[in-house]
């Protein structure tokens, strides 16, 4: 069970999103709010969203032999307040226990996400930072507010994180760390080959897989960095961005990176060619027809499968035709531990949607055939099995 404390600041009214996505998530929430939340959003929100009561008075007892607040504290996988409050953070930093959620957190065991939010010259004040700093020496883990503008008019930070982010933070608190000490690079999207300043060759690629994978990596305790063609997506936190453009740049800070790394996962949709000559000026329309000239492009993934030492490669391929049988043939070609092939043809995989499905080939040739998955879920059964290829 998820414990959901939320105490009295203005942003109170995004955990109710957060709520609903923890719901979303399959997971049973319990929602505790203070006297002062309840003045900002209504109990029966959340009650509504989570199908449970919330609960606000600190008398309630259970009608089990067990005491209440003990009894939700050993319930819980974790607990999460957000928005944290000032008040609140001063008194669980201290020990005071006065109303049902600053009494449950005494008794909790259970891992500790805090959320602070307040306006930006409260964050700041050394009361406050000395607080978080007491939380974190207690084990708990503290969340950054995020930058922006505050709802009390002013612009700063102390902004509560939007509800995904501060899920996914949770999440990467729960998950076991079985990547700790792993450098990993991960590349990840399309490139683009230019034509002249205002035209390339690119693909439809959107970088979800490969960013998926960076973000399960960083997750379970690697150390990553994410060499990426242009994509519209965040960088998970705490990985290390290299933004790259064409085939050539992604191949410099490839070979750049790769010596300090003993894991290689290479999900970008690299272009094949690039123009023989980019024009220095747009190219102008004419009425005759033009002829393109096209150069290969370095096969990134088999040269670093040369160079391999004692590292671990993994490699994609997108087939649409006997896919399983031209993987098995690149995975010997490259030198790979892992190959991940998508057939374009199955609805759902592939190119810019959020699922995939896919077969893992390795080393012995035995293929297995996922099912239909978001790729957040994929990237982590694509961990799964390399961990054990890992020292
Ligand atoms: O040979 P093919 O392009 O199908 O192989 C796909 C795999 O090789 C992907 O992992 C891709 O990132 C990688 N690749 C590469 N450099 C290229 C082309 C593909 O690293 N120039």
């Amino acid at each position: 069970m998820y414990l959901l404390g939320i105490s009295g600041g203005i942003a109170a009214y995004k955990s109710a999103e957060l709520a609903r996505i923890f719901v979303r998530q399959g997971e049973e929430v319990q929602v505790i709010m203070t006297p002062g939340a309840a003045k900002f959003i209504t109990p029966l929100t959340f009650q509504t969203l989570t199908g449970r009561p919330a609960l606000i008075d600190q008398f309630w007892v259970s009608e089990g032999e067990k005491v209440r607040h003990v009894e939700l504290a050993e319930a819980a996988a974790v607990m999460i307040v957000a928005p944290a409050t000032a008040n609140t953070l001063g008194k669980m930093a201290h020990g005071i226990a006065d109303n049902l959620l600053t009494t449950v957190y005494l008794a909790a065991q259970c891992p500790v996400v805090l959320v602070p939010s307040m306006n930006e010259r409260m964050y700041r004040h050394p009361a406050v930072q000395d607080n978080l700093e007491r939380l974190r020496r207690h084990g708990c883990h503290i969340m950054e507010p995020a930058s922006g503008e505050l709802a009390c008019g002013a612009y700063g930070k102390g902004r509560m994180p939007e509800p995904q982010e501060i899920a996914d933070f949770v999440r990467a608190v729960l998950r076991e760390k079985d990547f700790r000490g792993v450098r990993a690079l991960v590349t990840a999207g399309p490139t683009r080959e230019p034509l002249d300043p205002v035209r390339f060759i690119s693909n439809p690629s959107s970088g979800l897989m490969g960013y998926a994978i960076a973000r399960a990596l960083v997750e379970r305790g690697a150390e990553v960095v994410l060499v990426s063609g242009p994509t519209s997506l965040r960088c998970p936190a705490g990985a290390k961005l290299v933004p790259v453009t064409t085939a050539l740049e992604m191949y410099a800070a490839v070979m750049e990176h790769f010596e300090s790394c003993q894991l290689v996962i290479k999900a970008a949709a690299v272009a094949d060619y690039r123009p023989a000559a980019a024009a220095e000026q747009k190219l102008k329309k004419e009425a005759s027809e033009r002829v393109l000239k096209l150069l290969p492009n370095p096969d990134i993934l088999q040269e670093l499968g040369r160079r391999k030492g004692g590292r671990i490669l993994v490699g994609f391929a997108m087939e649409t035709e006997r896919a399983v049988e031209h993987a098995r043939e690149k995975l010997q070609r490259k030198n790979l531990d892992l190959i991940v092939v998508n057939d374009l043809t199955v609805p759902g995989a592939g190119f810019a949607v959020s699922t995939n499905q896919v077969c893992i080939i390795d080393r012995q040739g035995r293929a297995e055939e996922l099912p239909l998955m978001p790729k957040e879920i994929l990237a982590h059964r694509i961990l799964d099995r390399l961990r054990p290829l890992l020292p």
